[in-house]
């Protein structure tokens, strides 16, 4: 791979698209030249990067020639259109879409757990589902202590997991309440302002939607752990960004609070918060912006034998989207 690769942003103009053109950048990201790609509705548009203001042009199938690497968050449809097109091109991409996770010629990534499963890719990599991601930063290193053997969740999904349109819906709705105005709709099937819906994606025969089984299907294949069993009820709140994840984990050894601070105090990509007598926990608020995930309200699960309670916030549009993915870039030129 080139050290200085010409890098592609497919979605420039999403929620996802705009964080991995500042991540990017944040990163110092060696990127000889930064092509923006979006619908032809977004053509003229220009966005920011590195002082310049590049134009933003038409995804086509032909847009990939002589690009190195192609970061994808226009959609699962999108995906499944345009990314064999541009691996054939020979540019690796980096799908944020669920297309390609569960593909067994595609590796899923998350860095601080599997990068060595970036040796097999052939010219896609996925990155996972954003409440997996998350949860997973936390739940792995403590699989590795103590050998998970099933999970039972909630989480605290925020609106920009939707996508732009979903945090102008959100902005939309509380002004309408706050002027006691009629609430209109058009993302969620019920208005999300001052509410919260148990219905994040599509439901499935089996009960649960898709973003709740995701936490199995793809735990299972970055953990490398094909036992894996997870339980969770998905909730969309009124939060612009960073979702939260409740977790009362069963291991197979004993674990006790101190022995999985000290594992998690260790973990890459978290911090611990957890200090519930000065109300010193996690927040999405202000998680808001940050690539670390973080991890509190730590306690013995009074349910489960060798459980553990927690909770973990995290910023879904960087670690859950946009930083993984340049993550995986950033080992990908290493
Ligand atoms: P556009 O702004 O031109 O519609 P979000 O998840 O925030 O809704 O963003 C979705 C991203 O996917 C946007 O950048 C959007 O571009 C892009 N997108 C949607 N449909 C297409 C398409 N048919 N071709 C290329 N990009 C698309």
């Amino acid at each position: 791979m080139n050290r200085n690769p010409h890098v592609a942003v497919v979605g420039a103009t999403g929620a996802v698209g705009i964080e991995m053109i500042k991540t990017l950048e944040k990163r110092n990201f060696p990127a000889g030249k930064l092509t923006l790609l979006a619908s032809a509705r977004s053509v003229g548009k220009k966005l920011k990067y590195r002082g310049q203001e590049l134009a933003v042009a038409e995804l086509k199938k032909d847009s990939f020639g002589g690009i190195d690497i192609a970061l994808f968050s226009a959609g699962g449809s999108i995906s499944k259109e345009y990314a064999p097109a541009a691996a054939q091109a020979g540019c690796v991409v980096i799908d944020n879409s669920s297309a390609f996770r569960m593909d067994d010629r595609v590796p899923l990534v998350i860095p601080e757990i599997n990068a060595a499963d970036l040796k097999w890719h052939k010219g896609i990599i996925a990155n996972p589902n954003c409440t997996t991601a998350i949860t997973l930063i936390a739940l792995y290193p403590l699989h590795a202590a103590f050998q998970c053997r099933r999970i039972f969740a909630s989480s605290y999904q925020a609106v920009s997991g939707t996508g732009a349109k979903a945090i102008t819906e959100l902005e939309r709705q509380v002004e309408q309440v706050v002027q006691r105005q009629p609430v209109t709709r058009e993302v969620y099937p019920h208005q999300i302002a001052f509410n919260v819906l148990p219905h994040v994606d599509s439901f499935l025969p089996n009960g649960y939607t898709r973003e709740e089984m995701k936490m199995e299907n793809e735990g299972r294949k970055i953990m490398h752990h094909p036992t894996f069993r997870a339980s969770v009820t998905c909730v969309r709140v009124p939060v612009y960004r960073a979702h939260s994840i409740a977790i009362s984990a069963e291991f197979e050894r004993p674990v006790t609070v101190e022995a999985a601070l000290a594992v998690l105090r260790k973990a890459p990509g978290l911090d611990v918060i957890d200090n519930p007598a000065q109300s010193e926990y996690p927040l999405p608020l202000y998680l808001s912006g940050k690539y670390n995930c973080a991890v509190g309200r730590l306690r013995q699960d009074c349910a489960l034998d060798n459980g553990l309670c927690f909770w973990v916030s995290g910023d879904q549009l960087l670690k859950g989207a946009a930083l993984n993915a340049v993550q995986i870039a950033e080992e990908l030129i290493k």
